[in-house]
């Protein structure tokens, strides 16, 4: 039987969007705006890539049932953060994300601000809860949260974001967007990755090679992005990235152009799944996913 990426997807991102409910204030909480604030934006339909991998990574080795889904849902709580602030007009300013007006947009820029504020930080205590929890897993999850900073932090994905600000307009080198890339959107991936591999109770060659993967992933789909926003329709991607945006950014299609930018994607796919290779058909997840990041993009 061929391996349905769509059903898996969907199951997936149906555990987790039970447990994002499960985790947020109530809107009817007080402050009711901010709550609704949150939500909005996390359930406005993302594709929950990053709780899939750590969910298809755990499964991929698959020697301890430690809970993932904490850590999952939070890796979305952060994912979600990030987009609301580089949403911003402050940063790309954008005014459609998932398919629906930006959280500033409705809510107005200071509530947008403090809704991202709010989501990073109950990540944080959903992690450090279910940490606590844990027997003797318990130090394999509190490395996962300190991966997690790292990655979300200031030599992550925020150094990252800063950096893709100071380099626009400014006809950036290939080294110079893969250092912003690696990091933007990267780190997250590759934390994500190795969240559910630490929580499975990876074995240090399987780490290694999940981190790999998840390396070769993250820039890949990052240019994806890039070629999406370049070339896709609003209906493709929910958002409206302004064509000049675009040219004025720090991306691999304006390094290299299109062709190149899509050779080069190919190649980092190809780099990621040949790293599952040993994990035979526990890693049927992890493989689909890689493949569907980029396609996306329509590289053939
Ligand atoms: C968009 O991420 C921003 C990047 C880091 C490229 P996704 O494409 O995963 O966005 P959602 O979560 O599905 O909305
Ligand atoms: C965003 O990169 C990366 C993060 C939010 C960390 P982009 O600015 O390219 O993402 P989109 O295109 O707005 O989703
Ligand atoms: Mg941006
Ligand atoms: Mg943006
Ligand atoms: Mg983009």
């Amino acid at each position: 039987v061929s391996f349905d990426l769509g059903e898996y997807m969907k199951a997936r991102a149906a555990a987790v969007d039970v447990a994002l409910d499960r985790f947020l204030p109530a809107e009817s909480e007080p402050p009711e705006t901010l709550h609704r604030a949150m939500r909005y934006s996390v359930f406005a339909g993302g594709k929950r890539l990053r709780p899939v991998l750590a969910l298809a990574a755990a499964e991929a080795v698959d020697a301890l049932t430690t809970p993932v889904l904490p850590f999952a849902a939070a890796l979305e709580l952060i994912h979600t953060y990030s987009l609301i602030h580089d949403d911003l007009p402050a940063m790309d300013d954008d005014d459609l994300r998932r398919g629906k007006p930006t959280n500033h947009r409705v809510y107005g820029e200071g509530l947008a601000i403090l809704a991202g504020d709010a989501l990073l930080t109950e990540a944080f205590r959903i992690m450090a809860e279910a940490a606590a929890k844990l027997g003797k897993q318990q130090s394999r999850a509190l490395q996962v949260i300190v991966e997690v900073a790292q990655a979300a932090g200031a030599r992550g994905m925020v150094a990252g974001q800063a950096a893709d600000l100071q380099a626009e307009n400014a006809a950036p080198d290939l080294p110079t967007v893969e250092w912003i890339h690696i990091r933007k959107t990267g780190e997250m991936i590759r934390a994500a990755v190795r969240a559910g591999a630490l929580l499975g109770g990876a074995r240090a060659d399987e780490l290694k090679r999940l981190t790999r993967y998840a390396e070769y992933l993250g820039l890949a789909f990052q240019i994806a992005d890039d070629i999406l926003d370049a070339e896709g329709s609003v209906a493709m991607t929910g958002k409206n990235i302004r064509r000049d945006q675009v040219r004025h950014k720090a991306t691999f299609p304006a390094v290299l152009g299109v062709p190149a930018a899509k050779e080069r994607a190919r190649e980092l796919v190809t780099g990621a799944v040949h790293e599952l290779r040993p994990f035979g058909r526990q890693a049927e997840p992890l493989r689909a996913v890689a493949h569907y990041a980029v396609g996306r993009a329509r590289l053939q």
